[in-house]
């Protein structure tokens, strides 16, 4: 190998003075033996790999959270609750997301970029990945209860050039609270902190929710702060409408982003 690099500039004499030329490995040449064996080239890579995987993942392991806490956030109420399984069952996901990236477009026209911590309770999270319609993740309180309700039965009565379809059977479809406690005990199965008393008092909190000047409305409010409670659709009952709805006009009303201040070191 060495005899074909004989068409390089001679080197100076070596102090010896004999004419011959000093055979000095240099890095590259012994980087040959690796370029030249497969095997040894695999075998190297894959040390170098597992170096590099090892750096980036094993401070995962000694992180307690890898999630930004933020104040305010809690667990969907049991009304919220159903109305999220209302939305992920209709398949608004399909045309609306609930992501809101820190671009300047997105920032102006929905608001402050969604934090990882406002979808921890979420299962399944609903980030969605496509924008038939705008994003929703801050869609609480934008528009009153009725304009949703009006929207959601006939879309094209608010926005005439509307694609979305019409959901005005959620209105006639009351919500069975029966299995309400089973659906947050779930939720609690995958990490949502839903406290014991918090399952055991779930019918009483979902029905509460509708009815502002009941006798369950206090303690909601201390076991949910800042649930919102109306009956949102106007109609006696608690109907798929008054669940969509409620979660609708909670979506992104957790945060106070008045006072937050995003950790520096993220
Ligand atoms: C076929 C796609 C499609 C589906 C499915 C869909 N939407 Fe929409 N949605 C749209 C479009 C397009 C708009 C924008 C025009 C309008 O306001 O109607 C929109 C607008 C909205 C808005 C107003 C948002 C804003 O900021 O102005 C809300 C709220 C909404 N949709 C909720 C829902 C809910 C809840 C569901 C499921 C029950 C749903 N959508 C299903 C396409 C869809």
């Amino acid at each position: 190998m060495a005899d074909k690099t004989n068409d390089k500039p001679p080197m100076p004499a070596s102090a010896t003075g004999v004419g011959d030329r000093p055979v000095k490995k240099t890095f590259l040449d012994r980087h040959k033996v690796l370029e030249k064996n497969a095997t040894l080239l695999l075998v190297a890579s894959f040390a170098v790999v597992t170096v590099g995987g090892i750096v980036e993942i094993a401070p995962l392991f000694y992180l307690e959270n890898t999630i930004e806490e933020v104040e305010g956030m809690r667990p969907y109420s049991p009304l919220e609750l159903a109305g999220r399984d209302i939305y992920v069952r209709e398949g608004c996901y399909v045309c609306h997301s609930q992501m809101i990236r820190p671009m300047r477009d997105e920032v102006e026209r929905y608001g402050h970029y969604s934090l990882a911590a406002e979808s921890m309770y979420d299962h399944p999270f609903q980030w969605g990945s496509k924008r038939t319609g705008p994003d929703l993740a801050r869609v609480g309180g934008r528009y009153s209860d009725e304009w949703h309700v009006l929207h959601l039965t006939d879309p094209q009565s608010v926005v005439p050039e509307s694609v979305m379809p019409k959901y005005g059977y959620l209105t006639d479809r009351m919500v069975d609270a029966e299995h309400i406690d089973d659906l947050l005990a779930t939720h609690a199965m995958v990490g949502v902190p839903y406290t014991e008393e918090m399952i055991q008092t779930a019918s009483v909190d979902f029905a509460a929710q509708i009815d502002p000047f009941g006798e369950g409305a206090d303690a909601l409010l201390e076991r949910y702060p800042g649930a919102q409670v109306r009956n949102f659709d106007g109609q006696p009952g608690v109907s798929e409408m008054d669940a969509l709805v409620a979660y609708l006009q909670m979506l992104g009303t957790l945060v106070d982003f008045t006072t937050f201040t995003p950790d520096a070191s993220r």
